[in-house]
């Protein structure tokens, strides 16, 4: 009775899966870029590459074999890669391919052989090879062979030395059989480097570790996307404590990244992602500091001591006189940020603990603030930085509690506002002149722009791909 419950409940927890905090799209335009250097990368290597022997028997008596068959020359038409919705992949096709190649011939008929050299020209070859794409049960990108087709149009071979003489004229008798040995040869090759490719695609990462405690988890949450003008991949993206790896009381929030067809990829950044970073950071206790005197920058003119603070508190250095003080900053609640059009906000909830330094080095309690501040920021690309500004929205400062009376809080208010508001000028400075965009070892990102959207950043860009010296074994 209950089993269309049960049914219907397994539907909705497979359907409404986690929701990727990154999503990462690759347009049309991004896969035509990368089929063409991939191109050009496979022409450099053909001229190097040398084929494996091929072996037979003739006529049930003569053995043959070709070896060191080298390519001397090779017509790389340019292939075809598209988006292949059906199967959720690729499908790439290359066509009039020809080729032409050197190399030794040897027989054996009985105890008797022969050998000499030869050339061979093969002649438009056609191959199509479809992809299929997928996700293994660690949230990694899976490829498969779904499909692979050649097809060669016609072969032409001169044997030289030996009795080449007097079987070159039957050549033509046997070229339906040598065209149908290179056919069968070349899908198994291709399948080949396709599994290559997915046991390099497994051995990639999906975790990677910040720092001592943090990693930062990016398997994929579900099967790659794929229509006839992109591919969108959703990631997990988030931050955990690597002990206790426990989730945070809020969660990712779908959203989607618009099509940038002008831009080869797009990179969709949940506002949860941060957020993620942010309750690790809480739950460690690291959004604390002690702050004292020496820490106290110069151009605040302000001083961490009981006499310094009489204006704002004058019973202080009555009761506490000359000593110095520390304050303890921490964060009362998770700090969460908020992406909205044009800007990300940041709520964040402290509290600031003042203690008095005693001569004999016991620190004695003063009083505790709750100090609330909201803070807007913009983030921006220029010049192939990433640069920001913040500024201040909202300041307040309330008492909590007291072990030297009741005081006023606005003037302290004021106080901690405008050393907030300098402290934040001298930031914006820095983030003015911003950070390069980083440039991995076989990636640069060029004509990159970023915008920010309700809960996400989106960032589009175009990408250099530069030669690596490994491949994918
Ligand atoms: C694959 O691409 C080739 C060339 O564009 C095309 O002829 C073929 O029909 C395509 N196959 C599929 C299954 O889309
Ligand atoms: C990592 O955790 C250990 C044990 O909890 C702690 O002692 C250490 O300070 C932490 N490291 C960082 C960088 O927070
Ligand atoms: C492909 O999917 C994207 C969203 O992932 C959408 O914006 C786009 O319009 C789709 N294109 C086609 C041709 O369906
Ligand atoms: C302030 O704290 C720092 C680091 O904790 C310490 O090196 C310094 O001596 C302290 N200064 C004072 C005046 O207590
Ligand atoms: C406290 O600060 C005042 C400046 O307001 C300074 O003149 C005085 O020397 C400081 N006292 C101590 C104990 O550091
Ligand atoms: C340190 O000095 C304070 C104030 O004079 C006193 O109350 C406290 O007992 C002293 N502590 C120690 C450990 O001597
Ligand atoms: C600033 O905070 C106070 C107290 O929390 C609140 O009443 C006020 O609306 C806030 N102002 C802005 C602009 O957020």
């Amino acid at each position: 009775m209950f089993q269309p419950v049960i049914v219907v409940l397994m539907l909705v927890s497979f359907t409404c899966g986690e929701n990727p905090a990154v999503q990462v799209t690759l347009t049309n335009k991004g896969l035509q870029y990368g089929k063409h250097v991939g191109a050009g990368w496979i022409q450099e290597k053909l001229d190097l590459v040398t084929l494996p022997d091929i072996s037979g028997t003739i006529l049930k008596f003569i053995h043959y074999t070709f070896s060191g068959v080298t390519i001397t020359k090779c017509d790389f038409p340019e292939p075809s890669v598209e988006f292949y919705q059906d199967i959720t992949g690729f499908n790439t096709s290359i066509s009039g391919l020809s080729v032409a190649v050197i190399g030794r011939w040897m027989t054996r008929v009985g105890l008797i052989h022969d050998g000499g050299s030869f050339n061979m020209a093969i002649f438009n070859m056609d191959v199509t090879s479809v992809v299929k794409l997928g996700k293994d049960a660690d949230g990694h990108l899976s490829v498969t062979s779904a499909r692979c087709e050649a097809h060669v149009a016609n072969v032409d071979v001169r044997f030289q030395g030996g009795a080449s003489r007097w079987f070159q004229p039957f050549v033509e008798h046997f070229k339906g059989r040598i065209k149908g040995e290179i056919e069968a040869s070349i899908c198994p090759g291709v399948e080949k480097y396709i599994v290559d490719l997915e046991h390099y695609l497994q051995a990639m990462k999906v975790s990677f570790d910040v720092g001592e405690n943090v990693t930062f988890d990016l398997p994929l949450t579900g099967m790659p996307v794929i229509n006839a003008s992109s591919l969108n991949l959703g990631l997990k993206g988030e931050f955990y404590d690597m002990k206790s790896h426990t989730e945070p009381p809020f969660k990712a929030k779908p959203f989607t990244v618009p099509e940038q067809p002008g831009y080869m990829l797009s990179v969709g950044l949940s506002e949860f992602t941060l957020n993620s970073a942010s309750y690790v950071a809480y739950e460690a206790h690291r959004l604390q500091a002690v702050i004292n005197e020496s820490m106290i920058p110069p151009y605040l003119h302000m001083h961490l001591n009981t006499s310094w603070m009489g204006p704002y508190i004058p019973q202080l250095p009555k009761m506490f006189p000359g000593l110095l003080m520390n304050l303890q900053v921490y964060a009362r609640a998770v700090p969460i940020f908020s992406f909205q059009p044009g800007v990300v906000k940041l709520g964040f909830q402290g509290a600031v603990k003042a203690l008095a330094i005693q001569p004999n080095g016991t620190q004695t309690p003063l009083f505790k603030l709750n100090v609330d501040s909201t803070n807007s920021g913009k983030v921006w690309i220029d010049g192939g930085r990433l640069k920001g500004s913040v500024r201040l929205d909202n300041f307040t400062v309330t008492l909590e509690s007291s072990e030297v009376g009741s005081f006023q809080t606005d003037p302290l208010e004021h106080l901690m506002k405008a050393g907030m508001t300098l402290v934040i000028a001298k930031l914006n400075v820095e983030l003015g002149t911003g950070v390069l965009l980083p440039r991995m070892k076989h990636v640069q990102l060029v004509n990159t722009v970023l915008g920010m959207e309700e809960g996400f950043i989106a960032i589009s860009s175009d990408a250099e791909l530069f030669e690596t010296d490994r491949g994918f074994n």
